[in-house]
């Protein structure tokens, strides 16, 4: 079957649409749509070329996650050696590195181009025709092990090149760039998180992790990471195909690479190449990745040619080192926190020590195993590092004294109740629900800036209320008085008064922030918003079953057991009600008066649908007052009906429900 030209051409311009706004978000950092229309051009994408499955191609950008999962990495020889870097550690080692080039290429003066150092694992990509046909680790410089599926997840990777660009540089349509894939802080610290929490290892630092992502065997995986790519050379037939260093930088961002082009300077003569090094030493850390060092390039690549290499590491280009921000101090004891979701928190306390410019007199330890892992004991000396993270951790033991080895814990050191740890889990936690300790966290995240955003609502605040019994549930807060407040320590009547008008302020928070708030365990800020989105309102939320959960985007099984436990609770369906009746905002704020004009009714929906998504379609439904149901039954007034319907359009012809397409569905909806 050949698709209509229409179609084909719908197709081109769709992806011609995608691939501009992946460049935007994921290499100009700069968007121009939201993520939702976004996923509405890929959703749109994918329904044409479900329909017609031979307009599919490898580099489309539907198939960035399609590999499967595989049983190893095949090895692949590179066709010219990944070298390393010779490194150098002080500005002298550097003035000695222009001299020798200068000496060998017998010149007085040179250029260089001196770029930031990326800390992650270097990756070869191989274009073919303008597309990516394999992607391949750095290995033991000669052999790598082909990541192809992986890389592709990679969205700052373009699948395809545009061809005309790759003419106007005069470059062949068969070339290899290479570059080093990253993973930001946050995407390191969120995935840390995660893997607490699900009972995983922790990963040391972001580029340990962006080589383990790198290096999964499923791809879903890998994409699920955040990684991204900076690409620094290129390469076709062998050979550098342009004059400069500086031109290939310019180059690969034209062809729209996430180049290291926008940290990159080109200078004149050393000295301006260790001024560049000096002005990124503090620079770097607002960079939201890691850097390591900058590398210093011979800019011609004549030059470069010339001096060739040897068998490590090339002798154009070197790598200056910052100091790695680490430094030894010695443990004075060994306490147990309790986090708002009951897990306890080994925590080291230090002797103060400067640490990059911050005196760190505590530690996380993260869980027992970490503790079990470093041999740790109370008097011993260790090197704590802030790598990746602000909050800094324990690197190695060095030295053991002779205090006494920590001991797991029996007991919750707030509540003393006894602690409770399941076998897939790393964590002990506090299962008492009324424990003070957690309920003081749940009362801190709730008031956070990015959930019901309470301002001067501080710990010591926070430790009072709880304390004194002032506040014994989240809905409490909205009870408190002047009265309650004006005798607390540092309050006063001020910031009494500024208190209750903030916490009056909070109850006009939006729905998305309160899901948030309510800290349910592993909904985020992100997910928060999404629930919203789809349920429109706390209740709907409340009841929804497993499957209505899961057919919301990015929420997956777990997330959805977790959401469908903390409402099956009792006490927090109490909750729920006392915060209603506080005044807080339940429903998704709307900017129209209410449409009541699908209220009673109650839709499910199967299939995919031509225009829609299920949560854009599901919204339009519950913003009239409808309901959306994820089964049929007797009682299920209309099933909308898409592409490859499941069982439930077989059951609605069964009861004899009503059935619509899409454009049925929208005409109902009276939406335009
Ligand atoms: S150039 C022939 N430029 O650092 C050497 N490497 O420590 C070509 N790296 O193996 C490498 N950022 O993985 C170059 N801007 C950059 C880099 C960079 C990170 C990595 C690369 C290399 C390692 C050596």
């Amino acid at each position: 079957m050949t698709a209509p030209a229409s179609i084909v051409r719908k197709v081109d311009r769709l992806r011609g649409e995608i691939r501009e706004h992946e460049y935007r978000y994921y290499v100009l950092d700069d968007p121009v749509i939201s993520d939702r229309q976004f996923d509405r051009l890929i959703e749109e994408l994918k329904r044409l070329e479900s329909e017609h499955p031979e307009l599919v191609t490898p580099d489309s950008p539907t198939q960035r996650v399609g590999g499967q999962a595989r049983e190893g990495f095949p090895p692949v020889r590179h066709p010219a050696p990944m070298l390393s870097l010779d490194n150098t550690y002080g500005y002298d080692e550097l003035r000695d590195f222009d001299r020798r080039v200068k000496e060998r290429a017998e010149r007085s003066s040179l250029e260089y181009v001196a770029e930031n150092k990326f800390d992650g694992l270097s990756l070869s990509l191989l274009y073919e025709g303008g597309a990516l046909a394999r992607a391949v680790t750095r290995g033991d410089g000669t052999t790598g092990e082909d990541v192809t599926g992986n890389a592709r997840t990679i969205r700052s990777i373009p699948l395809r090149v545009d061809l005309a660009a790759l003419s106007k540089l005069g470059l062949p349509r068969d070339f290899e760039v290479r570059g080093e894939a990253v993973m930001t802080r946050k995407a390191f610290e969120d995935l840390n998180r995660l893997q607490d929490e699900s009972g995983g290892r922790r990963f040391a630092n972001p580029r340990n992790a962006a080589a383990g992502s790198v290096r999964v065997l499923d791809p879903a995986v890998t994409a699920s990471r955040n990684l991204a790519f900076f690409a620094y050379y290129l390469l076709a037939a062998g050979r550098v195909p342009l004059p400069n260093h500086w031109d290939v930088l310019e180059a690969l961002a034209s062809l729209r690479f996430l180049s290291s082009l926008r940290h990159a300077k080109l200078c004149r003569s050393i000295d301006q190449a260790i001024a560049y090094c000096d002005e990124w030493e503090s620079k770097r850390a607002e960079l939201p990745y890691e850097i390591d060092g900058i590398v210093v390039k011979v800019n011609s690549i004549a030059l470069e040619r010339e001096l060739g290499s040897t068998a490590k590491a090339p002798r154009w280009a070197v790598a200056y080192k910052y100091p790695a921000r680490q430094e030894t101090t010695v443990v004075k004891d060994v306490l147990w926190q309790v986090g708002r979701t009951g897990a306890l928190t080994p925590v080291a306390v230090l002797e103060p020590v400067q640490v990059g410019g911050v005196t760190v007199s505590r530690s996380t330890l993260h869980n027992w195993d970490e503790i079990e892992r470093l041999g740790l004991r109370v008097g011993d000396t260790i090197v704590i590092e802030r790598a990746g993270e602000v909050i800094p951790h324990v690197l190695k033991v060095t030295r053991h004294g002779h205090g006494k080895k920590p001991e797991p814990p029996e007991r919750c050191p707030e509540c003393g109740r006894p602690i409770h740890k399941s076998p897939d889990e790393v964590a002990y936690r506090c299962v008492n629900a009324s424990c003070p300790a957690k309920f003081r966290e749940s009362l801190l995240h709730f008031a956070s800036r990015h959930a019901l955003d309470i301002d001067g609502f501080g710990d010591k605040l926070v430790d009072q209320l709880v304390g004194k019994k002032l506040v014994i549930d989240l809905a409490g807060l909205y009870d408190l008085q002047l009265a309650d407040l004006e005798p607390l320590e540092r309050m006063g009547k001020k910031s009494s008064e500024n208190l209750l008008a903030e916490i009056e302020k909070s109850k006009k928070a939006s729905l998305a922030r309160l899901i948030y708030g309510l800290g349910i365990r592993f909904v985020g800020e992100r997910t928060g918003e999404l629930l919203a989105e789809h349920f429109g309102s706390l209740d709907a939320l409340a009841k929804a079953g497993d499957e209505e959960l899961t057919a919301v985007t990015e929420v997956g099984p777990k997330v959805a057991a977790s959401i469908a436990e903390f409402f099956s609770e009792k006490a927090n369906r109490d909750l729920l009600r006392r915060l209603k009746a506080a005044g807080l905002r339940f429903e998704q704020e709307r900017q129209t008066p209410r449409d009541t004009s699908l209220a009673g009714k109650t839709f499910v929906f199967t299939g995919t649908l031509p225009h829609l998504t299920r949560e854009e379609a599901g919204a339009m439904v519950t913003a009239r007052g409808g309901k959306v149901s994820s089964a049929v039954s007797k009682k299920t007034d209309y099933v909308v009906v898409g592409a490859e319907p499941g069982s439930k359009y077989d059951k609605a012809r069964e009861l004899g429900v009503t059935t619509l397409d899409e454009e049925q569905f929208k005409k109902l909806a009276g939406a335009p």
